[in-house]
């Protein structure tokens, strides 16, 4: 089942062809990145003007790059959410247009089940399984029964772990994304800045990391008042420290509390490297999953992947129309 999937949530402008939720036949990504650095974060009528210029090419392109013809095309994908809502529309009406001149049936998919179906390409998803999706809008530790049966274990009550990376490296002056370059200085530096652990132990498996971000912003605001230099190496590597180790706790409580087989890490900050190896160091005895870095940020060849499973068990759409923009799909875990 070959599947050509759209993704415009944010500010990447990508399309996807995409075979039995595994083979990515085309994958094309137009980033926005250089854009929006210079407001320093995402200006979401810039992204959605910026998705209504590039779709048309990039669709063009990701047919032409998996070498099928629109023929072969059996099933349109789009992330229906969450995301910036100009931005979800311009996909969304672009992939509803092809679909419809096509004749082809429509799926909508939700942006946060992409990121976990991710993991599908370069590897095998095995449920259960415990899901950590760390991205720019979201923070969530999930519970995966089965294809499509998800559950949150915990969530962010304030800012999402990228988001806090981001405002951090504003407050730094380093250039937007914040996160990428934050993971790379803090190779150079030492955890030497005396930072909060936000264990958050009285909210189970929630996080919260707006505190985190502000002793970060009052620390350089003290700093500077008195006239000091910050040693911006040092603070990345004490603020990843920091971001890490309660990452890295909570997940591996969540997987001591459930039996799975394996631990999908998904999301933007995925791509973290010293996340990467803390869980690598932490967690023994299972599996745990994490795409490359292609395929941890934003891109459609997740949401092809994930539309493949979600039209197994559910189908698609009978007409053109799609259930509209959807937020968080998952019911909260019961305790056990
Ligand atoms: O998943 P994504 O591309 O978009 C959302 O759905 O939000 O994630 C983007 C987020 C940004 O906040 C960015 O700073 C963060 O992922 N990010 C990283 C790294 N690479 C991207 N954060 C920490 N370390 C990284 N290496
Ligand atoms: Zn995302």
């Amino acid at each position: 089942m070959n599947i050509l999937a759209v993704e415009s949530s944010c500010d990447e402008t990508s399309v996807a062809v995409v075979k039995d939720g595994k083979e990515v036949l085309s994958h094309v990504v137009l980033s926005q990145i250089d854009i929006h650095q210079v407001f320093g974060g995402v200006v979401p009528e810039i992204a959605s003007r910026n998705h209504v210029v590039h779709m048309t090419r990039v669709f063009e392109q990701a047919i032409k790059d998996s070498k099928l013809s629109i023929d072969d095309i059996d099933l349109v994908a789009v992330t229906e959410g969450p995301g910036l809502i100009g931005s979800l529309l311009v996909g969304i009406n672009a992939a509803t247009a092809f679909a419809f001149a096509h004749g082809k049936k429509i799926i909508g998919v939700n942006h946060l089940i992409g990121h976990i179906y991710a993991s599908n390409i370069e590897h095998e998803l095995k449920f259960p399984a415990i899901a950590l999706l760390v991205s720019g809008g979201h923070t969530e530790l999930l519970y995966i029964n089965d294809h499509m049966d998800i559950k949150m274990l915990g969530t962010t009550l304030d800012d999402a772990v990228g988001e806090a990376y981001d405002k951090v490296g504003r407050t730094l002056g380093l250039p937007y994304p914040g996160g990428p370059v934050i993971d790379k200085l803090s190779t150079l530096g030492k955890d030497t800045y005396d930072l909060p652990r936000p264990y958050m132990e009285q909210h189970g498996f929630n996080f919260s990391f707006s505190g985190l971000k502000s002793a970060v912003i009052n620390v350089v605001h003290n700093e500077t008042q008195r006239g000091n230099d910050i040693r911006v190496n040092d603070m990345c590597a004490s603020f990843q420290a920091s971001v890490v180790d309660v990452l890295v706790a909570k997940t591996k409580k969540a997987i001591e509390t459930y039996d799975v087989k394996q631990l999908i890490v998904a999301g933007g900050v995925a791509a973290n490297k010293g996340l990467r190896k803390a869980l690598n160091e932490n967690i023994k005895d299972l599996e745990i999953l994490v795409p490359s870095i292609e395929y941890c940020t934003d891109n459609a060849a997740m949401i092809g992947v994930a539309a493949y499973f979600k039209f197994k068990k559910e189908g698609a759409h009978p007409d053109y129309l799609l259930g509209g923009v959807s937020t968080i799909p998952f019911e909260i875990m019961e305790e056990e």
